[in-house]
């Protein structure tokens, strides 16, 4: 089906009222709820906005620039929804963009794959052969990773400019991001109403919100996809920088990086990472996961099955650098995360202020289903009914405060 502006206008309306409106409604009354005990316990948490850049076709994109008390400061971009960059302090002080990303727009349309910083959809992470069968109908999707559909297909949200608008409360600051997905967009089915909310808090809380709602039954994985590097965007690798996931189990590949469908125990495997362990310490080891995650020197890009179960109130991740004393955490609703360690970075990317990203410059910490679950019955299932509303929150929390 394709549908004219005013009709996908009317649509995006129509979605709004029916689904997130609602959502919208029970946060902005706690949101009014929140802002009556603001300035005095927030002197420092602001948002502005400013002109970024400009796509190739003329699209203005805009720059939201969050503040705390605590000298941290998160940018965010309206083109793909993109986390562009992360000042976060070090134990002595010292401010580092801890955020890869980059000061143009062009960076980020010339290196697509690299998926920067992006908010990820339809469906983060990969789905096997591009196709899916859901309701007995079978969808066919456009390839990008070889026999695989990966983020969403080509040209999906993470190249896509979004609406926005600020966010103050006193208690956080952000930015609301909507944007509106058609009816086969990429081959997958029902128009979709997306809006993803950014907040900062002066207890160096990053939390994302995700809503979404489709007039067809579809499937959904939405997460980010920010790398970071704890030492500063572009100051060497993350070998020496310190992980521990809290999983169990992690879901093991084929050559493709196509899960087997099995859950495998980290137990006695470089994927064991249930206490700190330098990501580095086994990252070249002789085994076969982490050669086809890179097949030369070796590299982590696999989803961990979180022991926190999609309880935010349970730590699913944290990383440490030991030099800078810098730390993230993340807290998220999703069953698993993608821990990823930027595998096909070489150095050649024009990143902020003229750094280089070098192989294994950074990692990400994608909260999301399971890969290829719509192919994937014993996973958890990532299907959304039509009028149904969808909705994540993840917490990247960052240290020192
Ligand atoms: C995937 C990687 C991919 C990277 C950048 C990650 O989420 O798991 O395989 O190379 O995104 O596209």
């Amino acid at each position: 089906m394709t549908i004219d502006y005013h009709h996908r206008t009317a649509l995006y309306r129509n979605a709004a009222v029916a689904g997130l409106a609602g959502l919208l409604l029970c946060t902005s009354n706690a949101w009014a709820a929140s802002s009556s005990n603001q300035d005095a316990a927030a002197p420092h948490l602001a948002v502005t906005s400013s002109d970024f850049d400009k796509t190739p076709d003329g699209q203005q994109v805009e720059k939201y620039h969050l503040t705390n008390r605590n000298g941290m400061s998160v940018d965010i971009i309206t083109f793909g929804a993109r986390v562009q960059s992360i000042d976060l302090p070090d134990k002595n002080g010292n401010v580092a963009d801890i955020a890869l990303g980059a000061d143009k727009v062009k960076p980020y349309i010339d290196n697509e794959g690299t998926y920067f910083g992006a908010i990820i959809g339809r469906y983060g992470n990969r789905i096997a052969g591009g196709q899916f069968k859901l309701d007995g109908k079978t969808y066919d999707l456009p390839k990008n990773n070889g026999p695989n559909t990966l983020h969403g297909g080509p040209k999906s949200w993470d190249q896509k400019v979004w609406a926005a608008h600020q966010l103050d409360t006193g208690n956080a600051v952000g930015v609301e991001l909507t944007h509106f997905s058609p009816d086969g967009q990429n081959g997958f089915p029902g128009n979709m109403a997306v809006t993803v909310r950014y907040t900062l808090d002066n207890d160096n809380d990053l939390r994302i919100h995700y809503s979404a709602v489709s007039d067809q039954d579809t499937v959904i994985n939405l997460t980010n996809h920010t790398y970071f590097n704890l030492a500063g965007a572009g100051n060497g690798n993350i070998l020496n920088q310190v992980a521990m996931i809290n999983a169990d189990k992690f879901t093991p590949v084929d050559k493709t990086l196509i899960p087997t469908g099995k859950l495998q125990p980290v137990a006695g495997t470089p994927m064991d990472f249930t206490t700190p362990t330098p990501i580095g310490k086994r990252i070249k080891d002789d085994n076969t996961q982490l050669k086809r995650a890179e097949p030369k020197q070796g590299g982590y890009d696999f989803n961990w099955v979180l022991n926190s179960k999609g309880d935010l109130a349970k730590l699913a991740a944290r990383v440490s650098d030991p030099k800078s004393g810098r730390m993230v955490e993340m807290y998220t609703t999703e069953p698993g995360v993608q821990f990823y360690t930027s595998n096909f970075l070489d150095g050649t990317f024009p990143g902020t202020d003229g750094n280089k990203y070098a192989h294994w410059g950074g990692f990400t910490l994608e909260a999301q289903h399971y890969p290829d679950s719509p192919n994937q019955p014993s996973f958890p299932t990532t299907e959304l009914k039509a009028g149904q509303k969808y909705s994540q929150t993840t917490i990247y929390k960052f240290l020192p405060e």
